[in-house]
């Protein structure tokens, strides 16, 4: 029988106001950014595509699913949500923020043991995959020059039958990854869309074979 997802997601959500009080927060220096900080609140997903993604999970059903970046663990949280109610799965998340990812792994281990993350960044870690992923979550820095290599490497990692998505938002420069993947995947759909004007996007089972022409 499956189990009551109301237990995770409320748990999700004390987490979720716990972390907003951490308040500002180093960025990682990878962006170029001096001492510039982020709030949780300024980067975390917001429940209403949380509760698509843990949904998303609970469809697609994958063993192996990537993250990066992992961030606060928010959207950890709820790939962790739809593992924990399959009663299968892992997640690999990845981040080079060492503080955010101390503040991660509090809220990932709240939610299920079913995750590794790993600090650094998700290209200089991948080898520590055991398997062919399932599912990928693009989360980092949405800009062409750092997507397109990661997307390469997602897709040559992935299975046949993957899954990968991205997130949008209002902002152009966020836009780039999800607007890359959906012009150059086939039969990309738009799932869901928040009122916060995010919106997930993902890809029919059986694409990534073809992506990949294995
Ligand atoms: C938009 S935030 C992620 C938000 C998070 N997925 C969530 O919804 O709660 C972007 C994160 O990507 C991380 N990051 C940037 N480049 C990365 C890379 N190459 N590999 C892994 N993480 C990266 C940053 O440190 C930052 O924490």
């Amino acid at each position: 029988m499956r189990p009551d997802p109301k237990p995770i997601h409320e748990k999700i959500a004390e987490r979720a106001k716990i972390t907003t009080k951490v308040g500002d927060q180093p960025l990682w220096e990878g962006y170029g950014q001096g001492a510039a900080t982020r709030t949780p609140d300024q980067v975390k997903t917001q429940p209403e595509m949380g509760l698509a993604y843990s949904q998303l999970i609970e469809q697609i059903r994958p063993a192996v699913v990537v993250e990066f970046g992992t961030a606060f663990g928010m959207s950890g949280m709820y790939w962790l949500a739809g593992l924990e109610l399959n009663g299968s799965g892992h997640l690999y998340t990845f981040d080079p923020n060492q503080v955010w990812a101390d503040l991660a792994r509090e809220n990932l281990s709240a939610i299920s043991d079913r995750f590794t993350l790993t600090i650094g960044t998700f290209e200089d870690n991948v080898g520590i995959l055991p398997g062919p992923i399932d599912f990928a979550f693009i989360d980092a820095i949405h800009t062409s020059d750092f997507v397109k290599p990661q997307f390469d490497i997602v897709a040559s990692r992935s299975g046949p039958g993957a899954s990968w998505c991205s997130t949008t938002s209002a902002s152009p420069e966020t836009c780039v990854t999800a607007g890359m993947l959906s012009r150059s995947i086939p039969g990309c759909v738009r799932r869901r869309c928040s009122a916060v004007g995010s919106a997930l996007w993902s890809w029919p089972e059986g694409f990534a074979g073809k992506v990949l022409s294995r």
